[in-house]
């Protein structure tokens, strides 16, 4: 008898964390993921039905506890967000702050954004891809998850319309060598501005919770901007 293939595990970019919604999360995630909330298929989404208008879309991989993302959806009412992560207590704290702030042009995925990517969002129909504060696999055996990879890039190459903006930033002096590196071979992506900071000159963004804790850490802050050409 043959020996079974072993089954090729897809590398991910997160590991599921511990940690329970707390209860007004959980109601959160409950109440108002009806007006919030988008179910994860394999099918383009319509976003003009979704929100009802035609308009700019941002979209934000991993927003963590979504503080910085209503923040810009309320900076940008003309624009249309969306915010995908796969934590859901983050997501509970982002869809009790998108409650507070009472604002209509965000909706959220708790799924894996390459996926959401890769099934849910059509060609050229982004005008804006935040990437703020991915998990920097500090190890060396781990740095095929960083996110900032060619199967990311590719993603991002496509969704965003010609002219469109990828904002990258992180606190992780490697990750930030490895980011300058890897976007340097993407011919579609032209380097717009780069800044290196202490938190004090962040790129058209608000300052995220990571970036804060890697700030008490004492850790530089890099930022970058490409244009999709
Ligand atoms: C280090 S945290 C940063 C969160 C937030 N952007 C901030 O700066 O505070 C990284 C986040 O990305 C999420 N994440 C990592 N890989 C992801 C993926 N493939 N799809 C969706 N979310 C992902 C994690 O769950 C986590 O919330």
């Amino acid at each position: 008898m043959s020996e079974p293939t072993p089954k090729r595990r897809t590398i991910r970019s997160f590991v599921r964390r511990a940690g329970r919604a707390t209860p007004s999360q959980e109601r959160a995630l409950q109440e108002e993921w009806g007006r919030f909330g988008v179910e994860f298929n394999e099918e383009i989404l319509d976003l003009d039905q979704i929100f009802g208008r035609k308009a700019e879309r941002v979209l934000e991989v991993g927003f963590g506890n979504g503080v910085s993302l209503v923040a810009a959806a309320l900076d940008y009412p003309q624009m249309d967000f969306v915010g995908v992560d796969v934590h859901e207590p983050g997501a509970g704290h982002c869809l009790l702050r998108a409650k507070e702030a009472n604002i209509g042009n965000l909706r959220v995925i708790i799924h894996d954004a390459m996926e959401v990517m890769q099934h849910q969002l059509a060609s050229a129909s982004l005008s804006r891809i935040n990437l703020l504060f991915a998990d920097p696999w500090p190890k060396k055996r781990h740095h095929k998850r960083r996110i900032v990879n060619p199967p990311f890039l590719d993603l991002a190459e496509d969704k965003l319309a010609i002219g469109g903006a990828l904002h990258v930033a992180t606190d992780w002096e490697n990750y930030a060598e490895h980011i300058d590196e890897v976007m340097l071979t993407r011919a579609n992506f032209r380097l717009d501005e780069r800044r290196e900071h202490h938190g004090d000159q962040p790129l058209d963004r608000h300052t995220t919770k990571f970036e804060t804790r890697g700030l008490r850490r004492g850790h530089r802050i890099w930022d970058w901007r490409f244009i999709r050409q």
